[in-house]
């Protein structure tokens, strides 16, 4: 069901002050920022091989990255894996007894359908399925 971990989303202040650090001294492939509204984020795409870091910096107090950063500070936010196929994999995750942040796929940065899977069923780890684009 699975075919790779395309990123791992990391909670920042400012992604001004973040992206000079990935792209300069660790030296990944940075490919532009991006606003995603519904999620109240902008975030920034690091490649690193087959995967990618996502840097998400609040554009609201109201952000669920906004409420991660206060309660938790910054740090790792996700881990999204890639699939083939979201509804696929959201409905054998709902057979599985796994409960859903998403039960239909939303929008995602870079063209991409994603859906959280709620941390209670995924040990605490906030986990996204993310279907690639085109
Ligand atoms: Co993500």
């Amino acid at each position: 069901m699975l075919t790779k971990i395309n990123h791992i989303g990391i909670a920042v202040k400012s992604l001004n002050d973040a992206i000079p650090f990935y792209r300069d001294c660790l030296g990944m492939a940075f490919s532009g920022i991006e606003e995603v509204a519904e999620q109240k984020v902008r975030v920034a795409m690091l490649q690193v091989g087959e995967s990618m870091i996502e840097l998400l910096e609040p554009t609201s107090d109201e952000s669920p990255v906004a409420r991660f950063i206060e309660k938790n500070g910054a740090g790792i936010h996700h881990i999204a894996y890639e699939v083939a196929d979201i509804e696929v994999a959201i409905a054998k995750l709902l057979a599985d007894g796994a409960r859903m942040i998403d039960e239909k796929p939303r929008h995602g940065a870079h063209g991409t359908r994603i859906a959280f899977i709620h941390p209670k069923s995924s040990g605490g780890v906030l986990t996204e399925l993310c279907q690639a684009g085109h």
